[in-house]
């Protein structure tokens, strides 16, 4: 495909986020955006703001994170005049670890679940619309993903889960972000294909799977897509 067939296929799908925002982004505060820095999340978080400046962005700031991540993190907040909300754990790391010891190598899933989904079920909770950078062709568990999709938290409460991204491929966020001069984390010069908390991330292990380098290969996700179950 020739750059102007990729650049009149992005404009297009870009239009199609902007006008789905426009639906959604309603201003009125019930609106969240999850945004962990990487590209199609700031991508998002840009398209976003146009919309509501004040859009609610939330960060799960496990303690964890490459010092890269949270450079930019600030960085990106101060420029664009982000309504940014660092979403913390109960305890810090330095507690969790004179608890429990290293969680992100003993037991991962509990570390994720204090760190990561615990903190954010809480704030989502708060929130009538999550909007979140999600892609299907990120992970094979994420093949089905749809762009709106009821969500259910644990204790029954629903929000509507927005992925207005879910079609777009790695060279469609890379070719928009580009054309809307959005500055990316620095971590991807350095060959980072999908980007998380320092301990858990690496390199790609398999050059054709972008998330092989999460958990070593060792988990898939860290637990805040996943629906809480039926009540039985
Ligand atoms: S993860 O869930 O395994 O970390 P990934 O890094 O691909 O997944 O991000 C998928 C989506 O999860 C992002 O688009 C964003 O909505 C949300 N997300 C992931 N990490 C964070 C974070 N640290 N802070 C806020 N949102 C995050
Ligand atoms: Fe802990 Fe790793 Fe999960 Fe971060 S990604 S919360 S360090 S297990």
């Amino acid at each position: 495909m020739g750059v102007a067939e990729i650049s009149a296929e992005v404009k297009a799908k870009l239009d199609a986020v902007r006008d789905n925002l426009s639906r959604e982004v309603t201003g009125t505060g019930d609106v969240c955006l999850t945004c962990s820095f990487q590209a199609e999340d700031v991508l998002l978080a840009k398209l976003a703001i146009l919309r509501d400046p004040r859009i609610p962005i939330l960060f799960l700031d496990t303690g964890y994170h490459f010092a890269e991540t949270y450079a930019y993190r600030d960085r990106m907040a101060r420029e664009w005049g982000l309504n940014l909300i660092n979403l913390l754990p109960e305890k810090t790391v330095a507690e969790q670890e004179a608890e429990h010891g290293l969680l992100y190598r003993s037991a991962p899933d509990r570390c994720c679940g204090l760190r990561k989904v615990e903190p954010l079920f809480k704030a989502i909770a708060g929130y009538r619309v999550w909007l979140t950078g999600l892609r299907r062709e990120q992970a094979r568990s994420r093949a089905a993903l749809e762009e709106r999709a009821l969500f259910k938290l644990p204790g029954g409460k629903q929000v509507l889960k927005l992925a207005p991204l879910a079609e777009w491929t790695t060279r469609d966020v890379w070719y928009a972000c580009e054309q809307l001069e959005i500055p990316l984390l620095p971590l991807y010069e350095r060959g980072y294909t999908s980007i998380g908390c320092e301990p858990c991330t690496t390199l790609p292990l398999d050059p054709n799977d972008p998330r092989s380098g999460r958990w070593g290969g060792q988990k898939v996700e860290c637990g805040i897509h996943i629906e809480a179950a039926p009540e039985k």
